[in-house]
């Protein structure tokens, strides 16, 4: 493209003029460029342009309502689970209103984990299973369980009941073989 240069200048120039106007003018009012940029940015976010009917809005201002509840109270008493190791947080965890709210939503509101972030089914069997306190149980259908949890968890309809794996094991006649045929569903 050929660009016939002295006649361009003008243009150029105001140009340049309007950049400058409109940067002093941004910086005058920082705060609102700022929130104006965080807004846009929001706006990008999966589920971004969601507009939620007056339920949902509720919903959403109550849900937030126990979540800012729970983390003021974190920083009040120093204790909050997501900086700690999953052992430690769980029984906190399993105390969150918020927790016990998401669990309730479809796939416990994780709508897109990938199974790569979750180590080998093999290492799970292997190593995580024989850990301290891990309980199995059976369901009607004779599908297993585990669990870890102390005191051994109460019987439910979905599981007649938990045996500590541990003792579970030594019944078995070839553990390796057990080990072999074990899909752990959840742990
Ligand atoms: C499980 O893995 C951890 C970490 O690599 C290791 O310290 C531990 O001894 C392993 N336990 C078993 C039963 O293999
Ligand atoms: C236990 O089972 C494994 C795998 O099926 C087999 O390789 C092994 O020989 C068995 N051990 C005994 C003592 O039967």
């Amino acid at each position: 493209m050929l660009v016939d240069g002295p006649s361009e200048r003008p243009a150029l120039c105001f140009l340049l003029l309007a950049v400058a106007m409109s940067f002093f003018g941004s910086a005058l009012s920082i705060d609102e460029t700022r929130a104006h940029l965080l807004l846009k940015e929001k706006m990008m976010r999966l589920g971004g342009r969601l507009v939620l009917n007056t339920k949902e809005e509720l919903a959403n201002e109550r849900l937030m309502t126990l979540k800012i509840a729970e983390m003021k109270e974190a920083m009040r008493t120093l204790i909050f689970p997501p900086s700690m190791h999953f052992f430690q947080a769980k029984h906190l965890i399993e105390r969150s209103q918020v927790f016990n709210i998401l669990r309730m939503m479809p796939k416990g509101a994780a709508l897109h984990l990938h199974d790569i972030g979750i180590v080998t089914m093999d290492w799970l069997v292997r190593n995580v299973t024989y850990r301290p306190h891990c309980h199995i149980c059976f369901t009607p259908r004779g599908i297993m369980q585990f669990r870890f949890a102390h005191p051994t968890p109460r019987p439910s309809e979905k599981c007649s009941k938990w045996i500590l794996l541990e003792d579970y094991r030594k019944r078995v006649q070839n553990v390796t073989e057990f080990d072999d045929r074990v899909n752990p569903v959840s742990c």
